[in-house]
């Protein structure tokens, strides 16, 4: 295990299981529907990766990069696009894949923009949902796990840009934050 972990939430055996699930679900959901798989960049670049393989439907893929204004930890709630879609959202059934649901400004925000472009449906899976701190009124329509409030890392999610290729799910020591 990495030493700056303090413990492991999900192990690899837990995600991958519940990954294959969801993609169980997705299939189904999006059967015969041609889905617009949109990327939440950085974060759910591992999740989306392995998901997508559990889906055994015709699918494509996009990227998007967002990112809060504001300064600190905090989302303000205005949503940036540092990158946007290749394709285009008008009339197609749009699957946003997010690493974790936080205060669920970003994923608020980001809905409210693929609906005014005039997606014909749009929901939201999210590996990981902390409803403790939710900000605005919002729930996931698919959700892997629910995780307290805690600052966690791996399998994508990261702390300063680090820990990303954990293959499990961990949460930090919190002399890592403080040095
Ligand atoms: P919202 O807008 O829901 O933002 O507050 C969600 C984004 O915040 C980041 N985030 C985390 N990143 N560990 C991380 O590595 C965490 O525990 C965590 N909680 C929130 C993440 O980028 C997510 O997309
Ligand atoms: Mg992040």
């Amino acid at each position: 295990m990495n030493q700056d972990i303090k413990e492991i939430l999900l192990t690899e055996e837990q995600i991958a299981e519940k990954v294959k699930e969801l993609g169980a679900v997705l299939s189904d959901e999006y059967r015969g529907k041609n889905p617009l798989v949109i990327c939440v960049l950085k974060g759910a670049v591992v999740f989306m990766a392995d998901l997508l393989r559990h889906m055994d439907i015709p699918c494509e893929m996009d990227f998007m990069a967002v990112s809060s204004y504001g300064s600190g930890t905090e989302s303000s709630g205005m949503v940036k696009i540092l990158k946007d879609l290749d394709t285009s959202a008008e009339d197609r059934h749009v699957l946003v894949v997010e690493d974790i649901m936080d205060s669920g400004l970003t994923l608020s925000r980001l809905m409210e923009l693929l609906r005014h472009r005039r997606a014909a449906s749009v929901k939201v899976v999210t590996l990981l949902n902390k409803p403790e701190r939710r900000k605005v009124d919002i729930s996931p329509d698919y959700s892997g796990f629910t995780i307290p409030d805690e600052f966690v890392v791996g399998y994508g999610l990261d702390y300063a840009e680090k820990y990303r290729n954990l293959p499990f799910i961990g949460v930090l020591k919190p002399e890592v934050y403080s040095s």
